[in-house]
């Protein structure tokens, strides 16, 4: 296999970290390389945020929600919380459009970049946008577009396949399995 096929593979969505932090350099490196991302139009408006702090850390994680499909509650276990969060932010100035895709595009290159640096993490579009902009102190002028949970990976994910279109994700005994749709059902047609 590929090293790229290898990392796309193994950077599953983690929600369980170790009690380790992070150096808000890797943060700024994790930033710096979507400098170099597709962006539509060229506006460039996404701008980010790094929180690095376990008062400020403690201000997210209480306004986002991890893993809708687990029982309230099972992720993340006590003392396992993300150690860092990157906030990408459309600057409105810039750019009227929410812009997502250009939000997806970095994310997921964020996302790769830091596995390759043995950094894990969960994109989380589930959070309450007006108390992440009143704790941060995010102006108006900046929508939040996503956010990004990091940490050292503190569990076991494993690619399973997707059964009778159940594409839920479970856990059993500690382990979080990822339902995965086949080739073949992804593939509308193929002109060849
Ligand atoms: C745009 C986007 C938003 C997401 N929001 C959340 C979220 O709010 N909470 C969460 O726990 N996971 C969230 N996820 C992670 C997905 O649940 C995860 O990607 C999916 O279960 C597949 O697992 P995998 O990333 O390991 O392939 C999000 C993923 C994406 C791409």
């Amino acid at each position: 296999m590929l090293d790229f096929e290898k990392l796309v593979l193994s950077s599953r969505s983690i929600r369980n970290f170790k009690d380790k932090t992070i150096d808000t350099d890797i943060l700024k490196k994790l930033i710096n390389i979507t400098r170099f991302c597709p962006s539509s139009a060229n506006l460039q408006s996404l701008k980010y945020i790094i929180v690095n702090n376990p008062i400020f850390c403690q201000k997210v994680f209480d306004n986002i929600k991890f893993a809708g499909y687990l029982p309230n509650g099972t992720v993340p276990k006590p003392n396992c919380e993300s150690r860092a969060y990157i906030i990408i932010c459309n600057d409105n100035k810039i750019s009227k459009n929410p812009l997502l895709i250009d939000a997806g595009i970095v994310a997921q290159t964020i996302m790769l970049y830091a596995n390759s640096l043995g950094i894990s993490g969960c994109m989380v579009g589930s959070f309450s946008e007006k108390n992440i902009k009143s704790a941060l102190n995010i102006k108006d002028d900046y929508d939040t577009a996503l956010v990004l949970a990091l940490g050292y990976k503190n569990e076991d994910v494993e690619i399973t396949d997707v059964n009778n279109n159940d594409i839920k994700y479970y856990r059993d005994n500690n382990i979080h399995y990822i339902p995965k749709r086949e080739l073949g059902d992804i593939i509308i047609d193929v002109f060849d």
